[in-house]
């Protein structure tokens, strides 16, 4: 069957990361709004391509004490309104492209300042992960937000297998780089492969999770399958997808968007709705999913995990340190 591409999803906020690189031409918010739900219905309908979508369940997971108490964003949502610039820059892309993306086998290679590098089968890395579900909201630097039941596990377990040096200060994560398998590589959107970075104090944390899954199954390729990151109190740019290297160094990483304008998406990216981003505000945010008409919801500093993080940046201007 020949695979229709569905028509660019334009976000009624001008989708921010998109509007930095190309200034498309906008459409109605009708139209919008239709299209929008234009990949859900076609995956209610099964026209959606299913060869990227995983569907596999997972069921060795216990539910961690660390989620929201909140209904998650329908699964059509979660899976149809993505940002992975490595398959397009419209929301839409990602569901109808991820499929190209093998994702069994996959290794990731953990270097640097360790004490065990090497090239590692994800499957041999699970085997030593205790599996969580974690209800977070996901909040995007372009003001929308959805709340997401993730499997995966903490990022400061997988740290500790891989025996960081005293000179561990930063982790650096690489996405894979393979134009074939995503095309979106083959035009400079970004300077690929996306990279991104934490300090290490951060990624220690036992909020920070490497998820592998999500509603019960194995994550959907456009959801940054087979593992992705996910920093609750960070703008979603931070939770890079399909990871392919860990690095741990000495200096701080360069980061993908942060490379493309620095002046916008700084290396820390902590949700903080009293730090507007240079184009538009920050203070609120579009709840994907939600009824027409509902109003937006205020964003939270931390984006609401203050007291779990708060103490990382004690001294820091947030206002510098972006
Ligand atoms: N990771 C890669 N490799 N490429 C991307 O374009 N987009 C980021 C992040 N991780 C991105 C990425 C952004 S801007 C967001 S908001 C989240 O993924 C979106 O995750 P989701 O599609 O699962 O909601």
């Amino acid at each position: 069957m020949a695979r229709k591409k569905i028509p660019a999803i334009k976000e009624n906020e001008v989708t921010p990361l998109q509007l930095f690189n190309n200034s498309r031409s906008l459409i109605s918010a009708s139209r919008r709004q239709f299209l929008a739900q234009g990949a859900g219905l076609l995956l209610a309908s099964g026209l959606m391509p299913t060869s990227g979508w995983a569907g596999n369940k997972i069921t060795d997971y216990k539910r961690s004490s660390l989620s929201l108490n909140e209904t998650p964003t329908p699964y059509e949502y979660v899976t149809t309104y993505n940002n992975f610039y490595e398959f397009g820059t419209s929301k839409g892309d990602p569901a109808v492209n991820a499929h190209l993306l093998k994702t069994k086998p996959w290794s990731v290679t953990i270097e640097g300042e360790v004490g065990k590098p090497g090239v590692y089968d994800l499957e041999d890395i699970l085997k030593r992960q205790q599996l969580e579900e974690r209800i977070y909201r996901l909040r995007c630097v372009e003001a929308w937000s959805m709340v997401v039941p993730w499997i995966g596990f903490s990022l400061a377990d997988l740290i500790k297998q891989m025996e960081p040096t005293s000179k561990a200060k930063y982790v650096e994560f690489t996405t894979l780089y393979d134009p074939e398998q995503m095309p979106g590589q083959k035009r400079r959107t970004l300077k690929w492969p996306y990279t991104e970075g934490l300090r290490i104090d951060e990624a220690m944390n036992p909020l920070t999770l490497m998820a592998t899954g999500l509603y019960g199954e194995e994550m959907p390729n456009q959801n940054g399958a087979p593992l992705r990151l996910i920093v609750p109190w960070k703008y979603g740019f931070k939770s890079i997808k399909s990871i392919v290297k860990i690095r741990l160094t000495e200096q701080m990483p360069k980061t993908s968007w942060n490379e493309s304008a620095r002046h916008e998406y700084g290396f820390y990216a902590n949700v903080n709705p009293s730090v507007s981003h240079p184009r538009w505000s920050q203070s609120r945010e579009r709840v994907i999913g939600a009824p027409l008409f509902t109003p937006k919801r205020d964003t939270e500093m931390f984006n609401g995990y203050g007291e779990q993080v708060a103490e990382l940046y004690k001294g820091m201007n947030l206002r510098r340190f972006f």
